[in-house]
């Protein structure tokens, strides 16, 4: 008796999309119908024909992710892929919540599509478990960007959403990574709760326990002493710990308790608290070199690290950049700043800039702009003017700070005659360091602070500390 092949339904208007990926599976020996319309879908779907679905997203009569529900209610089990252009984390993490079998942004290679639909066939006949969690979410999602890389970034949050996982959020300066941490609350089951966010590197060292777990008291003697910890706070929703980089020892062993038992012991009592709170930790610090040297407790890292989310720099998606403009003028037109034309040529000088700052810079720069412009249109010429003095780069960079730092180090060595430094060299040179950058940025933005974190891609908390442990006299 012969067998006959699974047969296999796409939907997509893009005629030649089609025909590609039907030749492809036709080539691998499935059956294959297809439809260009939402309309000609149902009809396949509601005469109980095909045993897996490929599906894009926008067809020209109807969205496929509003129709997926009444799929998975004619037809539960069949397994749907879903093939998008237009994938904003929205789109992503809408499919995951229908539940989608997979998510494809296109474009995709069509070894991919073969290798999932192969995963999908093998699953006919099994019983799925029914996430179908349709959710109401608007259109437009919180962060933007279509390139590859955060495309990639989309995929891996809509996996996580529905979860109770924890989250390690990596990535430089200005990236976003806060704003993925409260789009992981805001999209996800704990949306009802709290979000807490704490600075780590913001509060100092001696503090960070007591502002995590609170304070307690066993003998119930005074309860004026007792103070509510994050932890508390954040109690049925998610704790953000940015900045986890810079968390002191002590705190690192009671965070690594909490992930550990679900319980933690406010300081000062042997009361242990129960906690229902999900986790999302964030640093632009690299955690494998802390580990290294011993400042970050190895343990913790893989209890934290359960999902990653890294980041790309700007620079690696320089694609986003005239949606990115596009984001930050509206928003600035909410806020009453008026509207200009960031023109071709000022796009493209945008582009080749090589963003140090990453996304926060770009946000500065085009309200900076909106506002202090005082023509209607900008060009390149404009936009190069405001990047930050490339001949002060060349200057230090002739310098080499590199060569200088190391030859003072090699003296320093030198003039201990073969003897060794007092332990804690590490942070002693880094002081040195930080010390006269802090004090010159503060300087040249005439103590103002925003401006410095801004020039220096700091986070305005983290510079204020810095300022307060070197010391620095700070103005405004
Ligand atoms: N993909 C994005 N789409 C829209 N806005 C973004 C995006 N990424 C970052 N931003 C904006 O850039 C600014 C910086 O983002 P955010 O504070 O999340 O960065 P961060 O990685 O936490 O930086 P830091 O390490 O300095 O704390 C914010 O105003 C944020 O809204
Ligand atoms: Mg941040």
């Amino acid at each position: 008796m012969k067998v006959k092949p699974p047969l296999i339904l796409v939907a997509e208007d893009d005629k030649s999309v089609r025909l590609v990926v039907q030749q492809a599976l036709v080539r691998q020996g499935y059956a294959v119908q297809s439809s260009g319309t939402a309309a000609g879908l149902w009809k396949l779907i509601d005469s109980d024909k095909g045993d897996v679905l490929i599906t894009d997203v926008a067809l020209p009569d109807g969205d496929a992710l509003d129709l997926l529900p009444r799929i998975q209610e004619r037809r539960p089990g069949l397994p749907v892929i879903v093939m998008s252009a237009r994938s904003t984390l929205l789109t992503a993490v809408k499919a995951q919540q229908v539940g989608v079998f997979e998510y494809l942004p296109k474009p995709f290679e069509l070894r991919s599509l073969i290798e999932v639909t192969q995963r999908a066939v093998e699953t006919i006949g099994t019983p799925s478990p029914s996430n179908a969690k349709t959710s109401s979410i608007e259109e437009g999602g919180p962060l933007i960007g279509r390139s590859r890389p955060m495309q990639d970034i989309f995929k891996a949050m809509a996996r996580v959403v529905g979860t109770d996982l924890t989250v390690l959020v990596t990535g430089e300066s200005g990236t976003g990574k806060e704003l993925v941490a409260r789009a992981l609350h805001d999209l996800g089951s704990r949306r009802a709760g709290p979000f807490v966010a704490i600075n780590l590197a913001a509060i100092p060292h001696e503090l960070v326990e007591a502002e995590l777990f609170g304070t307690g008291n066993d003998d119930n003697a005074g309860k004026s002493n007792q103070h509510c910890g994050r932890f508390e706070r954040a109690e049925g929703g998610t704790l953000f710990l940015d900045e986890v980089g810079d968390m002191p020892p002590e705190a690192q062993t009671r965070l690594l308790r909490v992930l550990q038992y679900g319980e933690y012991f406010p300081m000062g009592t042997r009361q242990p608290v129960k906690t229902n709170i999900r986790i999302i930790a964030a640093t632009n610090q690299n955690l494998h070199h802390l580990m290294h040297q011993g400042l970050f407790r190895e343990d913790l890292f893989y209890r934290l690290n359960v999902v990653p989310v890294c980041l790309p720099p700007l620079r690696d998606r320089v694609e986003d950049i005239g949606l990115l403009v596009n984001h930050f003028q509206l928003q600035a037109a909410h806020d009453g700043l008026p509207s200009k034309n960031f023109m071709p040529e000022a796009l493209h000088a945008l582009k080749s800039w090589h963003w140090p700052g990453n996304v926060r810079e770009l946000e500065n720069l085009v309200k900076r702009m909106l506002v202090l412009h005082p023509e209607n249109s900008i060009d390149a010429t404009a936009v190069e003017r405001e990047f930050p003095n490339s001949q002060i780069e060349a200057f230090v960079e002739e310098e080499s700070l590199s060569e200088s730092v190391s030859a003072h180090i090699r003296r320093y060595f030198e003039a201990l005659k073969g003897g060794m430094p007092a332990p804690g060299l590490y942070s002693r040179v880094l002081r040195e360091v930080e010390y006269p950058l802090i004090m010159a940025t503060l300087e040249v933005t005439r103590g103002n602070q925003v401006r410095a974190a801004d020039i220096l891609g700091v986070n305005r908390n983290t510079l204020r500390k810095k300022i307060k442990d070197l010391n620095i006299k700070a103005g405004r």
